[in-house]
């Protein structure tokens, strides 16, 4: 596998990073996941505008050129012949002196910057023509969610733990409502219309998410942007998650309740498909 880091692409086994940088130590630091789909990046613009904002949020300066970013992101498609999958990048504060909660000070510290590409089956993936079964649990996150910060300790236990239990993921509740999936946004559908829950503090605001409500909408699909709960998703007529890993994903049971007719319902197909088709559109 080649990688990117800190300005050079070389083999994984050549790269290195300080036992002192702050994402080994603090978890100091954001990342994100672009999906590539017939060798090209889905949605890459809207994803460099989130990284930017999980940067200032942090006061993380990014290491290079945010015009870099593209080529950077192509000539790992290139160099590892990805078809299909995803791009992950990480950005750390970097490897202070000493370890330390206070930041420190921007001069005195080089951010660390990671990319790898992966291939990953996306369009035709087997999870996606099951559906998934998830399990409810209280979110139990920090209340900075919309950061994409590589803190994912709890969401990590919470799916482990969950998958133990028989189960594919965790829709993870606050107050009664449910925020969102371990590494995906969670809708439903009443009546024809998207339910979801608004944008806040309280979940990843997500790229698929927001492209998808913006294709739905010009399809003439009803969405309405609001909190639900566990009892109104297990009597929806169909349920799905989505995000740049499983792009749009039927959620076909709800702590052992089946939605609707237990099956990958026709809404969220439907939505998967025009994803498909307008995220390829504009993939550059
Ligand atoms: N996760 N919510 C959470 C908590 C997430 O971690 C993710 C993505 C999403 C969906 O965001 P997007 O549509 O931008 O991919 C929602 C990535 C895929 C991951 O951690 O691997």
């Amino acid at each position: 596998m080649i990688v990117y880091l800190d300005g050079k692409i070389l083999p994984l086994d050549e790269a290195r990073i300080s036992p002192l940088d702050r994402g080994f130590l603090m978890a100091d630091g954001v990342y994100e996941v672009t999906s590539i789909i017939d060798g090209k990046l889905i949605d890459f613009d809207a994803h460099i505008a989130r990284l930017e904002r999980s940067l200032s949020e942090l006061r993380i300066q990014l290491p290079c050129a945010t015009a870099d970013l593209l080529q950077i992101h192509r000539t790992l498609i290139e160099r590892n012949n990805v078809s299909e999958g995803g791009v992950y990048l990480q950005v750390t504060r970097g490897a202070g002196m000493e370890r330390d909660f206070l930041w420190p000070d921007p001069a005195d510290v080089t951010p660390t910057l990671f990319l790898f590409a992966f291939q990953k089956t996306l369009v035709d993936s087997p999870s996606a023509h099951k559906g998934s079964k998830v399990k409810t649990v209280p979110d139990m996150r920090w209340k900075r969610c919309d950061i994409k910060a590589v803190q994912l300790l709890y969401s990590s236990q919470a799916k482990s733990l969950a998958y133990a239990d028989g189960f594919d993921d965790v829709w993870m509740t606050k107050d009664g409502a449910v925020t969102e999936g371990s590494s995906s946004n969670a809708h439903i559908v009443i009546d024809g219309k998207i339910v979801t829950r608004p944008l806040s503090n309280d979940i990843l605001h997500g790229i698929v998410r927001a492209s998808l409500l913006r294709y739905a909408a010009e399809k003439g699909i009803a969405i309405e942007e609001r909190a639900f709960s566990v009892a109104e998703a297990q009597a929806a007529s169909e349920a799905f998650a989505t995000s740049s890993t499983s792009l749009v994903q039927s959620v076909i049971e709800i702590d052992g309740v089946a939605i609707g007719t237990g099956l990958p319902g026709p809404v969220a197909q439907r939505l998967r498909q025009i994803y498909l088709e307008e995220s390829l559109k504009r993939a550059e």
